[in-house]
């Protein structure tokens, strides 16, 4: 895959003085973007991330829900990966990350909720990754996809050398993503090597893209994604050729920008 530069009059970014700034007004976007489907008598499917990152979102939506009477029962949620290896219960699976962080807190039905199967014998591995792109097909597509970004640029579990054809499938997880996942995990040896996360070309799919990026750790490879070439080595960077697509960053991670 070569190398583009391409101008992306759709891809936005904004400043925020804080995270919790930045969460609050994502998190009014989604809000509305519910609440609109709802008065038609539509549902809406959201695309949803794991990490530190989102944390203040899932806060801000859950706070939206408790004293706003925000609610999801007209949503329809698919996670963006899995660990390999890890069931429901391990605390350090993206199924458990988004109960406790969200899905526990809102009203949105269980049978609504979609993660990838972290448990899988290999051999179901790709069927079960079909079913799941398809399954968002027949929901309708993603409507609007929430996103993180990891030091590698990758978006979901997409490492380098995912390109923009990829979709749902297994991975193996780059050295420098297990060693920022290893305190959670007690140490590098104990992070999985593999997950299971849309590809590129799901996320392209979705109708809006919405990453978040906090602190100065992550500066570089924003500036990288933004500025930087449209390549398969960033995966990020693919964003760049996304009708809509908008960061939303904290001071410190739009420093190199
Ligand atoms: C993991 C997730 C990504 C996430 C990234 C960054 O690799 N699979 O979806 O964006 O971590 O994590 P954090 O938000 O903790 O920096």
């Amino acid at each position: 895959m070569i190398n583009t530069y391409k101008i992306a009059p759709a891809m936005t970014y904004e400043v925020f003085e804080t995270k919790e700034a930045a969460a609050k007004k994502l998190a009014a976007e989604v809000a509305e973007l519910i609440r609109s489907r709802a008065a038609e008598g539509k549902g809406v499917v959201l695309g949803l991330a794991t990490g530190a990152t989102p944390l203040p979102f899932y806060a801000e939506l859950i706070r939206l829900h408790k004293e706003e009477g925000l609610s999801f029962k007209n949503v329809t949620t698919f996670n963006l990966d899995e660990y390999t290896g890890l069931p429901h219960d391990h605390v350090e699976s993206y199924w458990y990350f988004m109960h406790t962080n969200l899905f526990n807190h809102i009203d949105i039905p269980a049978e609504n909720i979609n993660l990838p199967c972290g448990t899988l014998a290999p051999e179901e591995i790709p069927a079960h990754c079909a079913a799941y792109e398809q399954k968002i097909k027949d929901c309708g597509g993603l409507d609007l996809q929430i996103l993180g970004i990891g030091r590698t640029g990758h978006i979901g579990f997409n490492e380098p050398g995912s390109d923009d054809t990829t979709i749902t499938r297994q991975v193996h997880l780059d050295d420098l993503t297990k060693t920022d996942a290893a305190p959670a995990f007690g140490g590098f040896e104990n992070v999985p090597s593999t997950a299971i996360t849309m590809g590129v070309a799901t996320i392209m799919g979705a109708k809006k893209v919405r990453l978040m990026a906090w602190g100065e750790k992550k500066a570089s490879i924003v500036n990288k994604a933004i500025n930087g070439p449209v390549t398969i080595d960033v995966a990020a960077s693919y964003l760049q050729n996304h009708a809509d697509a908008k960061y939303f960053l904290d001071t410190p991670a739009a420093a190199e920008l």
